[in-house]
């Protein structure tokens, strides 16, 4: 470890005592000391008291811009005002029935309305919809397997949590990358019937729909692979995707739980212009409350309709978080706000990139939509791969050294990036500017002395 982020992360044990201690006893219940694995990060996390629009508190009575955001699910930033008035007044009313309600269709409608879907049914987490889509390709077509990317990231059902963070010697061969077990009880068999292709590599898919022809169901994906920082289709590459899907009657999944509300007013398929078969939301679609939802033509969700796919849950469309995702599609998710995030998207790049610029980083600024990320690497990377030539010690002194200067510049983990709400202002833009212009100058000079030595790290 360097000098450099040894003394951050000293600054960061001082600020942050109550935190550390929070953790040690939530360690001797909780493994790891978290509800999620990605929470948990050395020396400890940081432990929260309480979030108001763009800013939270920690225990320690640190304040903090808060682009991480619950993982980027908080475009709305956090307590927005209509969100909470509509929450408020489902909590006197009765939250959960297990019986249909007339928000419902209204919160479908919304959906359909925006992204090129005709039914819909919902869901509590991005993990089910992805979960409950790869289910229904497989019905649709009667096939087994799914062709996924590697390093992609879908959630923690067994079809997903495959080549997630593969290691270099578990690899293959680019056009046709093993399927990796992302942790133990996956079984042989879900495994099997995971097919993994490169991103941003046309002829990895069409190899692998030639090696197994008539069994690929479904093609999954980012439409921007955000479990690797920010990683961009090449142009050509989504409309290439659903080309091959076409000829080969596979469907096209677009897990649009990131890009879904973040991207554009109408998700990736507005964005880039490509009609999916299916798409799956959650995350900002709820506003801060769990909400998901999955949608199709009729044809495909008329599968649940004649009870040739089942699907169900408790939990499903409570009135909390139905009014909560009603909310934020009418009041959060408008083009006035999407035009508002945008403005403080371009100048946070753009400040970004002036003082990389000045302090002779050797790094480039992604962006997409209210997400964006500081990717320490001299060129564009296009897939997992890239991503893994990363300097992690280098990236943990911009992380910490942000937090120490009052800005959580994104979640912790350096496959993640910033979001923005529609809560921030140009101050707090202006305030994390600061602190990245105070820190570079110190980035840059180890990053110099470090030289390339370090790099190719990655993994959880
Ligand atoms: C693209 C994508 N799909 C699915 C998921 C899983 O969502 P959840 O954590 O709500 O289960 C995530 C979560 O980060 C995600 O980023």
């Amino acid at each position: 470890m360097h000098d450099a982020l040894q003394k951050e992360i000293a600054t960061y044990e001082k600020r942050t005592p109550k935190s550390a201690a929070a953790h040690k006893r939530a360690l001797e219940r909780i493994p790891l000391g978290v509800a999620s694995n990605y929470r948990h990060y050395e020396p400890y996390p940081i432990f929260v008291k309480d979030g108001k629009a763009g800013r939270i508190h920690d225990i320690d009575g640190n304040e903090y811009i808060d682009h991480n955001l619950c993982f980027g699910a908080l475009m709305a930033g956090h307590g927005h005002p209509a969100v909470v008035k509509a929450v408020e007044q489902k909590l006197h009313e009765g939250t959960t029935f297990g019986m249909p309600h007339e928000q419902e269709w209204e919160l479908a409608e919304e959906i359909c309305k925006r992204y090129p879907v005709e039914m819909v049914r919902f869901g509590s987490s991005g993990t089910e919809v992805t979960m409950h889509a790869c289910r229904i390709a497989r019905a649709a077509t009667g096939r087994d397997k799914i062709l996924k990317f590697e390093g992609s990231y879908h959630g923690l059902h067994d079809t997903a949590l495959v080549s997630v963070k593969p290691k270099a010697e578990e690899y293959g061969d680019p056009d046709a990358p093993n399927s990796v077990p992302g942790g133990g009880g996956i079984p042989k068999s879900a495994i099997a019937n995971v097919v993994v292709a490169s991103f941003n590599n046309l002829g990895s898919v069409e190899h692998r729909f030639k090696q197994y022809p008539g069994e690929i169901a479904a093609v999954i994906l980012e439409p921007i692979l955000m479990n690797v920082g920010l990683c961009m289709p090449q142009p050509g590459f989504l409309q290439g995707l659903r080309d091959i899907c076409t000829k080969n009657g596979a469907l096209l999944i677009f897990d649009e739980v990131k890009t879904g509300a973040k991207l554009a007013w109408g998700g990736a398929s507005e964005f880039f212009g490509v009609k999916p078969d299916m798409i799956c939301l959650a995350k900002s679609i709820g506003g801060g409350l769990p909400l998901g939802a999955f949608g199709s033509s009729r044809a495909v969700m008329d599968l649940i309709s004649q009870h040739k796919v089942f699907h169900g849950g408790t939990y499903n469309t409570n009135r909390v978080a139905m009014a909560a995702g009603l909310a934020t599609f009418r009041e959060v998710l408008t083009r006035e706000n999407y035009a508002h995030v945008d403005k403080l998207g371009d100048k946070l790049a753009d400040g970004y990139r002036k003082i990389v610029g000045k302090v002779g980083l050797q790094a480039y600024v992604a962006r997409a939509g209210v997400n964006g990320a500081l990717m320490l690497y001299p060129q564009e990377i296009r897939n997992y791969r890239d991503w893994t030539a990363i300097d992690v010690d280098l990236w943990r002194h911009f992380w910490f050294g942000m937090v120490n200067r009052g800005v959580l510049a994104q979640p912790y983990w350096w496959d993640e990036q910033w979001t923005i709400s529609v809560q921030h202002t140009e101050a707090d833009i202006d305030k994390h500017l600061a602190a990245f212009e105070d820190l570079a100058p110190a980035l840059a000079h180890a990053q110099q002395q470090r030289g390339v030595a370090f790099v190719g790290a990655a993994g959880h």
